[in-house]
């Protein structure tokens, strides 16, 4: 698929909020808009997008399948409703939300298999033009991987400096699955840590630019959230400048610093 290497998050990002941020960030150069039923701001979207100007084909949209709708028929309908709420024809980019896992179901690869079943069909019928899945271990696409007929295009997954999953990077680049990064700011909280404050002022640039370089240096996508116009067109300019190896080794050892650092094996308040 065509894939950006940065994208805006729009999670908690207001009705207001968003019809601020995506003209501002389309104006910016961003061209991928990372949505979800669940964040509950598909109508604000919906006219933040035409408020932008930008021309629909030249936008990447993603949107995301909530967990109680994976049953096959549900699927289908949520996001045909996501489709009337967003006001489009087609998502560029549809995801299941999170894995349904055995911690909380017995039947957790047959819950999996049925709404990849789904997702399948709606790329079939042209409602989606590509799909993937987001906070999936190796060990649920392994499975999924079973019975799909459709390899996932992306995990979007939470990475940030202090949360590096560098194995289920390696997993998703040895099977050109590509990697998107939510929180890749660790929820704004990384922004003063000390390690990230010494190499911005080493590289002359923010802390936050340092955050969405290292993402990037590891061939996953950034999604950072911003309601703020600086901050968007902050965060697009990182295309001028490069962490060296012993820097990006110095943030990949960071400790847990901030951030949701989510278990997606063991999360329950999603389920
Ligand atoms: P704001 O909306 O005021 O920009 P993440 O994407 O990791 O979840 O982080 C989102 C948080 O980081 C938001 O609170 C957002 O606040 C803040 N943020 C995003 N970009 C920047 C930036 N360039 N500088 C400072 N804070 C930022």
């Amino acid at each position: 698929m065509r894939m950006p290497q940065i994208g805006l998050g729009t999670w908690q990002l207001t009705g207001c909020e968003a019809q601020v941020a995506i003209p501002a960030a389309v104006n910016c150069g961003y061209r991928l808009i990372d949505t979800a039923a669940a964040y509950g701001n598909e109508t604000a979207i919906k006219k933040a997008i035409l408020l932008s100007g930008a021309v629909r084909e030249d936008l990447i949209i993603t949107n995301k399948l909530w967990n109680t709708k994976r049953k096959y028929d549900d699927a289908i309908v949520a996001c045909k409703q996501s489709l009337k709420r967003t006001g489009l024809d087609y998502f560029d980019l549809y995801l299941v939300h999170w894995p349904a896992s055995p911690a909380l179901y017995e039947n957790w690869i047959e819950i999996n298999a049925e709404c990849w079943r789904a997702m399948e069909s709606l790329q079939h019928d042209g409602l989606v033009v590509d799909i993937g899945v987001c906070n999936f271990l190796p060990y649920h696409l392994d499975k999924l991987m079973e019975t799909a007929s459709v390899v996932p295009v992306v995990n979007q997954f939470e990475l940030h400096p202090g949360f590096y999953n560098a194995d289920a990077i390696r997993y998703c680049r040895e099977r050109n699955i590509a990697v998107q990064a939510w929180s890749p700011l660790g929820e704004g909280s990384l922004l003063l840590n000390k390690v990230l404050t010494l190499l911005s002022l080493k590289y002359n640039k923010t802390t936050a630019q340092i955050c969405l370089r290292w993402c990037m240096q590891h061939d996953a996508v950034p999604l950072p959230k911003s309601a703020n116009p600086e901050h968007i067109r902050q965060n697009i300019e990182v295309f001028d400048f490069k962490l060296l190896d012993d820097d990006m080794t110095a943030i990949d050892a960071m400790p847990f610093s901030g951030g949701a650092g989510f278990d997606p094996d063991t999360i329950t308040i999603f389920q």
